[in-house]
């Protein structure tokens, strides 16, 4: 019976040194070593045939027992130290609380907007009031009402985006009824004073479209601020001390500006007003078609035919106007080189403002 006793210690050799091992590969050394193909319990069972046949049954028996014994407590282990390798895995990836955390970015107003605020805000400190009008507007009041006749080239469908169709073969359809895209705020002058009676102080800030090719210095759409005062006994004098004060405002003292006369149908006398180039001083850039000036507003006393079309004494009450592109307000104050960089929504450079 030496062979039973032989397996009952390799059993008890075993299962102690199962209950050591501390990772899967000394268990599996450990399984190796007592169940594989050299192993003690191998090596045991080969002095079977040694046996007589009644002794044979009991042996084989106890064999059996071993073996299944052995293999439950390595299976048991396994299960073990696997969970035991997975918790440690998982508390040295754990996360690292001490890191500083991922930042929120707040959101901020688009350039054009904070200047438009900029703006609305200087006007408000004089006492003018905040309009608005559709962007989607009649031709009557992006046109005629402000003194264009039928045939001017603003109208034609290479310059205005037509909505309707008629207008969009031309100058073929109603100069009246027309719907298109307004191609300046000044329409909201005429809504304007078909709704208030002088004295009247407004500005207008708003979107605008033209069909132009976007470049440098040309955007198909883009943002306007009009103004609009009509009282009686205002001058030219008024309309140049408001402008003057408004520039020196928005782009300081160091920059020069300029009144040149023009032509505007709706205004009598018109002129416009440059900035002097930021980018190249005044030597003549790219920017500024080598001019060394930059337009950034339209202006003039508000023609009487316009009074004409909503029922204003023209004989009583004077009025001026003028309307100033923000985007350009933006370059200059900038030295933006490009205009469309304000569209392209690249938060590399907006981010700056
Ligand atoms: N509406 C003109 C433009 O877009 C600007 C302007 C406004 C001129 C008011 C005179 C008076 O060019």
């Amino acid at each position: 019976m030496t062979l039973i006793e032989d397996l009952k210690r390799i059993e008890g050799e075993a299962l102690a040194r199962i209950a050591q091992t501390e990772d899967l590969a000394s268990l599996d050394a450990a399984r190796v070593e007592f169940l594989g193909k050299k192993g003690s319990l191998t090596g045991v069972l080969r002095g079977l045939g040694a046996l007589s046949t009644e002794e044979r049954p009991a042996v084989g028996k106890v064999s059996n027992e071993v073996r299944q014994a052995i293999e439950a407590a390595i299976e048991e282990r396994k299960a073990m130290l696997a969970q035991a390798e997975l918790a440690e895995r998982m508390s040295a990836g754990a996360v690292d609380v001490t890191l500083p955390g991922r930042k929120r970015l707040p959101g901020r107003a688009h350039l054009i907007s904070q200047i438009t605020a900029e703006v609305v805000d200087i006007f408000a400190g004089l006492g003018y009031q905040v309009a608005e009008g559709p962007e989607v507007e009649l031709a009557h009041y992006n046109f005629t009402a402000l003194n264009h006749p039928p045939t001017h080239p603003a109208r034609a469908a290479t310059d205005t985006f037509y909505v309707s169709d008629a207008g969009g073969s031309g100058r073929e359809g109603d100069p009246e009824s027309d719907v298109l895209l307004r191609t300046h705020t000044s329409p909201v002058q005429v809504r304007v004073l078909e709704q208030q009676k002088p004295p009247v102080y407004v500005i207008v800030p708003g979107r605008v479209y033209r069909r132009d090719i976007a470049d440098p210095s040309h955007l198909p759409q883009f943002h306007q601020i009009e103004g609009l005062a009509v009282e009686e006994g205002i001058t030219f004098g008024d309309l140049k001390g408001t402008l003057d004060h408004v520039c020196r405002e928005l782009f300081g003292r160091d920059r020069k500006t300029r009144f040149r006369p023009h032509f505007f149908p709706f205004t009598e006398p018109s002129a416009e007003v440059d900035v002097s180039c930021g980018i190249c001083v005044g030597s003549g850039c790219r920017f500024c078609k080598n001019t060394g000036w930059l337009e950034i507003l339209g202006c003039g006393m508000v023609d009487p035919n316009v009074f004409g079309y909503v029922d204003i004494d023209p004989e009583r009450h004077v009025g001026f106007a003028f309307g100033m592109g923000v985007e350009r307000i933006a370059a200059l104050r900038y030295d933006i080189p490009d205009l469309r960089m304000l569209v392209e929504g690249d938060m590399r450079f907006l981010r700056q403002f």
